[in-house]
C-alpha cells in the first residue's frame, strides 16, 4: 500500500491550509456572519440639556436668515452672516463642551438637522396640489424657494465638518451620506420647480409636464427616503415595523434608471422607459417586510448605483442589471438579490487597493492582521479567497474608483448592525457580481439576539439548497 508524500508544512502552506480549510472561519473577523452591536454605540434614547437644544435651535434658526428674494449683494451677506453665526456657536459653544456633553450635541445636531428637513419635505405639495392651484408658477416658486432654504440647513452638516476638528463623529458621517445620496437630487427638487416657475407655458407641453410631475413625485419620495434612512443611522433606531418592500424600495430603483437612463421592467411590465440598459425586477414578496423602511432605499440604491456608475466610468456599456425581492429559500428572511452584467468585482484592483494600504501599516509598525499578511506576501495573494475581499470592500473608504467608497458600508452597516440580517457579495466566474441581503422576517417583538439566528439559519438552508 503506498502512502501519500510527506509534504513539509512550511510557512505559506501553512498559511494556504488555513485559508482553505475550516479555521479560515476564525482568522477573518467578520467574514463569517457575526454582526455586531453598532460600531458608534449610540444612546438610543437621548437625554438633551436645555443648553444643548437651545444650541441647536438656535443653528436652524440661522437658516432663516437668507431671503431668496433680496439681491445679490444681500444675499452674499446673508450667506456671510450665517457663516458667521455658525461658527461662533460652534466655536464659543459646542467646542467648549465636555466630551460626553459635546457628543450629546453632536448627535441631537444631526438628527435635528435631518428631522427639519424630513419635515419641510414632507409638507411641500404634491404634483396635484401644484397643477390645480390657481398660480402654479407661484406655488413653484415657493417650492423651490423652500428647497433652497432647505440646502442651507443641510449645508450646517457640512461646515459642521469643518468647524468640528476631530470631534463629532455622526455629524461628519451624516454629512457625508447626505452629499453621497441626496444633494444631486436636492438640486434638482430646487432648480427643475424654479423652470417651471419662471416658463409656466412649458406646462403646456405633455413631456415637460411628466418631467416636473417625476421630479415631484419620484424624486420627492426618494430624497425623503434617504432623509429618513440617515435619520434611521443617526438616532441608531431601526424599529422592525412591517413594510410594503416594492413600495418602499420603488423610488430608489427609479431614480437609478432615470438617472443613467435605463429602462425598468417590473414583473414583465415596462414601468420607465430607457436605452442604455435594462433593469429587470421581479417581486414574488406577498407579504410585509420588517425593519426601517426608509434605509431599504438607501441601500438598494446605492447596490444598482455600483454596477453602472462602475460601467461609465470605465467608458464601457452600461450593464443591465437584475433585481429579484423574495423570501430566502427556508421563507424565514425576506431576500434582496441585485446581480449585475458588469465587470464583477476586481480582484486585482482590490487587491492593489489593500496591499497599498497594508504596506503603510507594515512601513509604519502597525499590526498587521491575517489577511494583511497574506497581502504583503506576494506568494500568498492569489490564494486569498473572494470572501476575504468582500470583507474588506465593505469597510468604509474601500472605493478603487473616484467613489468614497460609503455605498458598501452603508449598506453592510444598516443591513447587519441596523437590522441583524445580513449582506453577501458574490462574483460571478463569467460576468458580473451579486449583492445578497437577508432581513428576517420578524417584528419588534423578537429580540436581536433572535432575530441573528434566523438570518444565520437562512444563510446555512441557502448553502445547503441554494438561492431560492
Ligand atoms: N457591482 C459591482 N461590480 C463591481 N465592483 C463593485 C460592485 N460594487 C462595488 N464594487 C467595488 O467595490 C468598491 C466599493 O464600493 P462602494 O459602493 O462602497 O464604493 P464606491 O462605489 O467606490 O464609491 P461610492 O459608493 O462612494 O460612490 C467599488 O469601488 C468597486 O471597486
Ligand atoms: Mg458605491
Amino acid at each position: 500500500m503506498s502512502t501519500a508524500p510527506q509534504i513539509p508544512l512550511t510557512a505559506p502552506l501553512a498559511k494556504v491550509l488555513r485559508l482553505h480549510g475550516e479555521p479560515f472561519a476564525d482568522l477573518l473577523q467578520n467574514t463569517e456572519f457575526a454582526p455586531g452591536e453598532p460600531v458608534h454605540g449610540f444612546a438610543v434614547d437621548l437625554e438633551v440639556p436645555e443648553n444643548v437644544r437651545d444650541m441647536v435651535d438656535h443653528i436652524i434658526q440661522l437658516g432663516d436668515i437668507y431671503n431668496p428674494l433680496a439681491s445679490f449683494e444681500e444675499r452674499e451677506s446673508q450667506i456671510d452672516a450665517i457663516e458667521v453665526g455658525f461658527k461662533s456657536i460652534i466655536r464659543d459653544g459646542a467646542m467648549q463642551f465636555d466630551d460626553e456633553t459635546f457628543a450629546i450635541f453632536d448627535r441631537h445636531f444631526a438628527i435635528e438637522v435631518l428631522s427639519t428637513l424630513s419635515s419641510a419635505m414632507k409638507r411641500l405639495p404634491d404634483f396635484d396640489a401644484v397643477m390645480a392651484s390657481a398660480d402654479p408658477a407661484a406655488v413653484l416658486s415657493e417650492y423651490s424657494e423652500s428647497i433652497q432654504w432647505q440646502l442651507h440647513v443641510c449645508g450646517f452638516l457640512q461646515r459642521f465638518s469643518s468647524h468640528a476638528e476631530d470631534r463629532g463623529e455622526v455629524g461628519k458621517i451624516m454629512a457625508e451620506n447626505f452629499f453621497h445620496d441626496a444633494f444631486g437630487y436636492y438640486c434638482d427638487l430646487r432648480d427643475t420647480p424654479g423652470y417651471f416657475a419662471r416658463n409656466i407655458d412649458r406646462l403646456n407641453s405633455v413631456d415637460e409636464t411628466r418631467a416636473l410631475k417625476f421630479r415631484l413625485e419620484e424624486g420627492r419620495a426618494f430624497v425623503t427616503r434617504i432623509l429618513d434612512g440617515n435619520l434611521a443611522i443617526a438616532r441608531d433606531k431601526f424599529e422592525a415595523v412591517p413594510f410594503d418592500l416594492a413600495e418602499e424600495i420603488s423610488p430608489a430603483v427609479l431614480a437609478i434608471a432615470a438617472r443613467f437612463g435605463l429602462a425598468l421592467k417590473q414583473n414583465g411590465v415596462e414601468v420607465y422607459e430607457g436605452s442604455n440598459a435594462t433593469i429587470t425586477w421581479t417581486h414574488d414578496h406577498a407579504g410585509k417586510c420588517y425593519g426601517n423602511a426608509a434605509s431599504m432605499a438607501l441601500v438598494v440604491y446605492n447596490l444598482i448605483k455600483n454596477p453602472v456608475k462602475g460601467a461609465r466610468m470605465s467608458c464601457n456599456p452600461l450593464p443591465d442589471v437584475k433585481i429579484s425581492t423574495g423570501y430566502s429559500s427556508d421563507g424565514r428572511c425576506t431576500s434582496i438579490l441585485i446581480r449585475d452584467e458588469g465587470l464583477g468585482f476586481s480582484l486585482d484592483e482590490l487587491r492593489k487597493k489593500f496591499t497599498g494600504a497594508a504596506l503603510e501599516k507594515l512601513n509604519s509598525g502597525q499590526p498587521l492582521s491575517f489577511i494583511e499578511e497574506c497581502l504583503v506576501d506576494e506568494a500568498m495573494q492569489e490564494h486569498i479567497p473572494f470572501k476575504a475581499y468582500a470583507d474588506l470592500v465593505c469597510n468604509r473608504g474601500a472605493s478603487t474608483g473616484s467613489g468614497t467608497g460609503i455605498g458598501l458600508h452603508l449598506a453592510r452597516s444598516i443591513i447587519e448592525e441596523g437590522h441583524q440580517g445580513a449582506i453577501r457579495l458574490y462574483n460571478h466566474p463569467e460576468s458580473g457580481a451579486a449583492v445578497q441581503i437577508l432581513l428576517p422576517l420578524a417584528d419588534n417583538s423578537v429580540d436581536k439576539e433572535s432575530r441573528k439566528q434566523i438570518t444565520r439559519d437562512s444563510l446555512q438552508h441557502q448553502l445547503e439548497y441554494g438561492m431560492r
